[in-house]
């Protein structure tokens, strides 16, 4: 089984953006979580942030015919990109959407996702924790 994991615009900052919210562990710490709990559960892996839609966009349509699943934290797109629910509706890839924080208790305009249409499942809250149980979720889609 091989997941791409989408990052995007500011998640690069953890570590430095909003410790309150975002916790103090960095993107790098981010990345090799997600590393060793793949190998863990022997799911080959893929792991891309950016901070541009576009960027994005393209990420998950190189994933057609290559990735088993994609999970995403789009970021701050979450509520606002078209284009990438559209981008995920293309390839028809199960994913799965991810924040690290509790966006359901944050301000109004983060009530609204695009993605999440596009998403068999979100984890909102469980910090790096949501990657590995989005992880998880794809590999019992999976048989
Ligand atoms: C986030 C939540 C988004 O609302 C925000 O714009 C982010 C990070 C999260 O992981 O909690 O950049 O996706």
């Amino acid at each position: 089984m091989k997941l791409l994991f989408l990052n995007g615009p500011n998640l690069n900052m953890l570590g430095i953006r909003e410790p309150d919210i975002y916790g103090k562990q960095t993107y790098a710490d981010l990345e090799g979580y997600i590393r060793d709990f793949c190998k863990e559960l022997g799911i080959e892996c893929e792991i891309f942030q950016s901070n541009h839609e576009g960027a994005l966009v393209d990420a998950i349509q190189g994933a057609y015919r290559k990735f088993d699943g994609v999970v995403i934290n789009p970021a701050a797109y979450t509520h606002t990109s078209v284009a990438l629910l559209d981008a995920l509706k293309a390839v028809g890839l199960p994913a799965v959407e991810v924040h690290l924080s509790d966006v359901s208790k944050r301000e109004d305009f983060r009530q609204v996702s695009y993605v999440r249409l596009a998403c068999c499942k979100t984890f909102a809250g469980y910090g790096f924790q949501g990657y590995r149980l989005a992880a998880e979720h794809l590999v019992s889609l999976n048989g």
